[in-house]
């Protein structure tokens, strides 16, 4: 079969950073949604792909007995949410050297101006580029390089990464077309909807962030039974009673969003879910929300301690991941070297 007739069959890679503690944000808009794709893809039969991009983490500084610990506890986290290492293919971006490898040859492929319109790039060097790593700038074509060394076909991301999966797809096509093959893919990234978007427990209008100086904004994944409670209970609200309809959370964006996490946590929608706390005051609401988290949330935040307790088999685990990723990176790394014009070893 000629290269120009290759159709690629589905599969999907996400990838998360290891750069600091895991929340609610998090398991909503990410893990919970690679659960799912992973039993579609167990349906169906496709490969279910999720990392843990430790080498996009030290664009920026990174203490190196935090990375550890953060990347074996993402790992726990990935596991502790329902990925189960027998059915997705789960492991440590670092370990894997093709992606780098890829990037180099993608660092090649991208334009300096590509680079420079990407909005994250923007936001994180802030004022002083010239102070930005190299990594930084160079991360979207790292990122390319996770999802295309897997040919992967999905990803589900924020919408912050929408950007950059429609970067790879401008990297797969222009070396497609410099080279005259059809070979890489033109991912398509499975954005996450509204539903997803967990914002913080103080100011409805930012979103729930790892970064935020008051734990009090976020639930964290790690958090007992008594500290979900109790920062639910002292969210910030509006006086007014709970509305029958979504419009009514209209200008009342901390209503919206404790009702979108009661949804999201029961696999609801916010109509619905108005439909039967409509009417109620918050002090109705908040604790049968509090309950509501702390039993889908605690079973995986203690499933988490207790595999952190053995990090050695973390290790174990994301060595086998490891070692299934390379199984299929190495061959389209071999042929995109071949394509490039390197000699084989
Ligand atoms: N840039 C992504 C983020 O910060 C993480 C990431 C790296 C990623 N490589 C990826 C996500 C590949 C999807 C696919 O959220």
């Amino acid at each position: 079969m000629s290269e120009a007739q290759t159709s690629f069959t589905p599969r999907v890679f996400s990838g998360i950073q290891p750069s600091g503690g895991l929340t609610l944000g998090n398991y909503l808009g990410a893990m919970r949604r690679f659960v799912q794709w992973q039993d579609r893809g167990q349906q169906e039969g496709f490969e279910t792909i999720f990392c843990m991009v430790d080498l996009h983490a030290i664009t920026v500084w990174q203490d190196p007995d935090a990375l550890r610990r953060q990347t074996r506890e993402l790992a726990a986290g990935y596991i502790a949410s329902g990925l189960d290492p027998a059915k997705s293919i789960l492991f440590n971006q670092s370990q894997v050297p093709e992606h780098a490898q890829l990037a180099w040859i993608f660092n090649c492929v991208a334009r300096m101006g590509w680079m420079q319109r990407m909005t994250q790039w923007k936001d994180k060097a802030g004022k002083n580029t010239q102070n930005a790593s190299l990594g930084l700038f160079a991360y979207p074509a790292l990122m390319a390089a996770d999802i295309l060394i897997y040919h992967a076909t999905h990803v589900p991301v924020g919408e912050d990464q929408k950007q950059h999966v429609e970067l790879t797809r401008d990297i797969a096509a222009k070396f497609n077309h410099d080279y005259k093959v059809d070979f890489f893919p033109e991912t398509e990234p499975v954005i996450e909807g509204a539903a997803t978007r967990v914002m913080s427990l103080r100011d409805g209008s930012k979103k729930m962030s790892k970064s935020d100086p008051s734990d009090m904004a976020r639930i964290n994944m790690t958090d007992d039974a008594d500290t979900i409670a109790n920062k639910i209970r002292k969210a910030r609200t509006d006086p007014d009673a709970l509305p029958s309809e979504a419009e009514g959370l209209e200008g009342r964006a901390e209503a919206r969003n404790l009702v979108n996490i009661y949804a999201a946590l029961c696999d609801s929608d916010i109509a619905s879910v108005l439909k039967d706390v409509g009417g109620r005051q918050f002090s109705e609401f908040k604790p049968m929300l509090a309950d509501l988290a702390v039993e889908k949330l605690s079973p995986i935040s203690s499933e988490m301690s207790r595999l952190m307790e053995t990090p050695d088999e973390i290790d174990r685990i994301l060595g086998l991941g490891a070692d299934r990723a390379r199984a299929i990176a190495a061959p389209i790394l071999a042929r995109t070297y071949e394509i490039v014009g390197m000699i084989k070893s």
